[in-house]
């Protein structure tokens, strides 16, 4: 199983993810932008369009307008997924040299901002759940795939959050699996064994899988919508 999940899978996940990117976007490419054609008012031009949608992808103001607890709820499970995001740079390598000259404690400080940011994003995550299934329009609306998402998330940062609380979990093993994953040389000694990662890492994949298929996708729908909204 472990061989499967971590020697097959993962060649698997790139190619689903990539060809299924490459089937939306040009989905989205070909569908027609009327919002393209308006002449009055002038459209924004393109400064203003490139800072309009950086805000809306960075603050969500649309959302602040419409309904403020959800965008509390969504701001910082985003805000500190992006956190987490940058933070997993170190299961795939490290920068010892830079974490010297800067004068930080690395393990330290991932252990404290990944903590932080893995119980609040757990929480919020609770909350957004909470949400669909306790507000009735809400629910009404919500299909399967919402509260797959939801629920499949709420599993990898549980198993993620385990990892970081538990027995101290040893990145050099992800260094080494992961410089043979990518260079096509795996031996079977570098597989890590810890249940608790392989599990992890088997839940993230069928997230990355299921990405380009599902509403996760709004992330790169914003950069498509909002463009037209902005210039309109
Ligand atoms: C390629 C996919 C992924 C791999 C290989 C991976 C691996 C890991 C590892 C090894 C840890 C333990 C770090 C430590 O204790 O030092 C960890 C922690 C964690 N992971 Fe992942 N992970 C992946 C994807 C994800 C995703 C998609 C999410 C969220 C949706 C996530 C959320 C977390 C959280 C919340 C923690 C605990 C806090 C932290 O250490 O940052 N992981 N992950």
């Amino acid at each position: 199983m472990n061989i499967i999940i971590l020697a097959v899978l993962p060649y698997l996940t790139i190619a689903v993810f990539v060809a299924g990117m490459v089937f939306r976007i040009y989905s989205w490419w070909k569908t027609p932008q009327p919002g393209a054609l308006t002449l009055f008012p002038a459209p924004k031009g393109s400064t203003a369009t490139f800072f309009g949608v950086l805000k809306e992808s960075l603050f969500f103001p649309s959302l602040f307008k419409g309904d403020k607890a959800l965008w509390v709820f969504a701001w910082v499970f985003h805000a500190t997924l992006a956190l987490i995001a940058i933070g997993h740079v170190r299961v795939f390598t490290d920068f010892p040299r830079l974490w010297a000259t800067l004068g930080i404690n690395a393990d330290r400080m991932s252990a404290v901002s990944g903590g932080i940011a893995g119980v609040i994003i757990t929480v919020a995550v609770i909350l957004l759940l909470f949400r669909r299934i306790s507000i009735g329009r809400v629910r009404e609306i919500s299909g399967l795939p919402d509260y797959l998402a939801l629920v499949l998330i709420l599993a990898i940062l549980v198993t993620g959050n385990a990892m970081r609380f538990g027995e101290h979990f040893d990145l050099t093993l992800t260094h080494t699996y992961f410089s043979q994953l990518v260079t096509f040389s795996l031996s079977t000694a570098a597989l890590p064994s810890n249940p608790m990662f392989v599990i992890h890492f088997f839940l993230a994949q069928l997230l990355i899988m299921f990405i380009p298929f599902s509403k996760i996708m709004h992330f790169g729908g914003i950069f498509f919508t909002q463009t037209l909204i902005q210039r309109a």
